[in-house]
């Protein structure tokens, strides 16, 4: 059994095992889905999720490893507070089919905690390892300038 805990709130993990990949336990066992499944090799991105502020790739990530806070996209902000980036990325209308939004904005938002005005270079440098299939890079580098600004005006 592993304890965590996951977007603030203490959770057991009772059916999947100490080498399970986090990304599994999150959509499986406690039903978590907004976090995605893309390559399962840590290449693309999709299952991003923080631990303790910083991006991680959940699919490779096993779940008896973790040891700080996980946040996932559900426990980034809430539709009546909504996290700076995820505000951005609606008002730019990021998203195209989608399926590696999650992953992207949580990327996005690590990134902005370290750097709070980061460069052009910065930002394609800190998402370049998140993949769209959609090529939705330009509104993805937009919006996180975008959220930049709104978290800079508080
Ligand atoms: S599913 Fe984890 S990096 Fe692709
Ligand atoms: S929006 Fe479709 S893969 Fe990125």
């Amino acid at each position: 059994m592993v304890e965590l805990v996951i977007n603030g709130q203490k959770r057991k993990v009772t059916e999947a095992t100490e080498d399970t990949p986090l990304l599994w336990v999150l959509r499986d066992e406690l039903g978590l889905t907004g976090t995605k499944f893309g390559c399962g090799i840590a290449m693309c991105g999709a299952c991003t999720v923080h631990i303790d502020g910083q991006a991680v790739r959940s699919c490779s990530y096993p779940v008896g490893h973790v040891e700080g806070e996980v946040t996932t996209i559900e426990g980034l902000g809430n539709p009546a507070a909504l996290h700076a980036v995820q505000k951005a990325w609606i008002d730019g209308q990021v998203a195209q089919c989608g399926y590696c939004q999650s992953g992207q904005i949580m990327t996005a938002a690590a990134l902005l905690d370290e750097v709070p005005n980061p460069t052009d270079l910065q930002v394609d440098q800190a998402m370049s390892g998140n993949l769209c299939r959609c090529g939705t890079y330009p509104r993805i580098r937009a919006a996180v300038h975008a959220a930049a600004k709104l978290m800079a005006e508080g």
